[in-house]
């Protein structure tokens, strides 16, 4: 090979330690994401969707912080075991590009959650996602506001059917007052 005989192994070796040196300098974790910055509404789910690149199999780490708390929620390593906290278990799922999903969200889930990808030799890196949980107030407005127009037509409707029936009562009232009236006057006048 022309490679080897331009280049004894020391060389080779030598060239291969400054350019995995370099990389280094230069992160060789990479973290990739789409979007930082996500609003869920509550119950509904998230997904952190992240692609990392490193050298070697990492050990990827998810924690949550907010004012109140700040916990681990799990770790795990791509192919290997996960470790997940006991009181994410049934929310959480953990994927091998580094990607967390959480279900079943309330408004405590919002907050910070940060990734650290931590390799063999040690190097790490983080990143972070900033999370919104919504209450579902717009929705129940949304009822209300229909309930009352609902109830508001129900009145009026019920206002206007006892004008008519008042007036129709009065009416007939009317009607029967000018025949008994007209009978009265028959009679009178037959009597004559
Ligand atoms: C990571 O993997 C999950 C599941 O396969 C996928 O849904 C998601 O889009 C991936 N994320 C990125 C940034 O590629
Ligand atoms: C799993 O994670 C918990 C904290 O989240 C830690 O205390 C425990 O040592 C971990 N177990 C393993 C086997 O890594």
């Amino acid at each position: 090979m022309w490679l080897s005989r331009l280049w004894g192994t020391q060389e080779v070796i030598f060239f291969l330690s400054i350019t995995s040196y370099v990389c280094h300098l230069a992160g060789a974790i990479s973290i990739s994401s789409y979007q930082q910055s996500l609003t869920k509404s509550v119950q509904e789910d998230v997904m952190f969707s992240v692609d990392i690149s490193c050298l070697g199999i990492p050990t990827i780490q998810w924690s949550f912080m907010s004012a109140r708390v700040s916990r681990t929620i799990g770790s795990w390593q791509p192919g290997g075991i996960t470790n997940v906290s006991e009181e994410y278990t049934d929310r959480v799922q953990t994927f091998n590009n580094g990607s967390m999903a959480l279900s079943d969200l309330s408004v405590e889930d919002a907050g910070f959650y940060v990734i650290t990808v931590t390799e063999l030799s040690g190097s790490s890196k983080d990143a972070g996602f900033v999370l919104k949980v919504e209450e579902v107030l717009y929705e129940d407005l949304q009822y209300l506001s229909v309930f009352t127009v609902v109830l508001a037509f129900l009145a009026a409707a019920l206002m206007l059917s006892m004008w008519l029936m008042d007036k129709t009562y009065r009416q007939l009232k009317a009607w029967n007052r000018q025949r008994q009236k007209k009978d009265n006057d028959e009679t009178e006048l037959q009597a004559l």
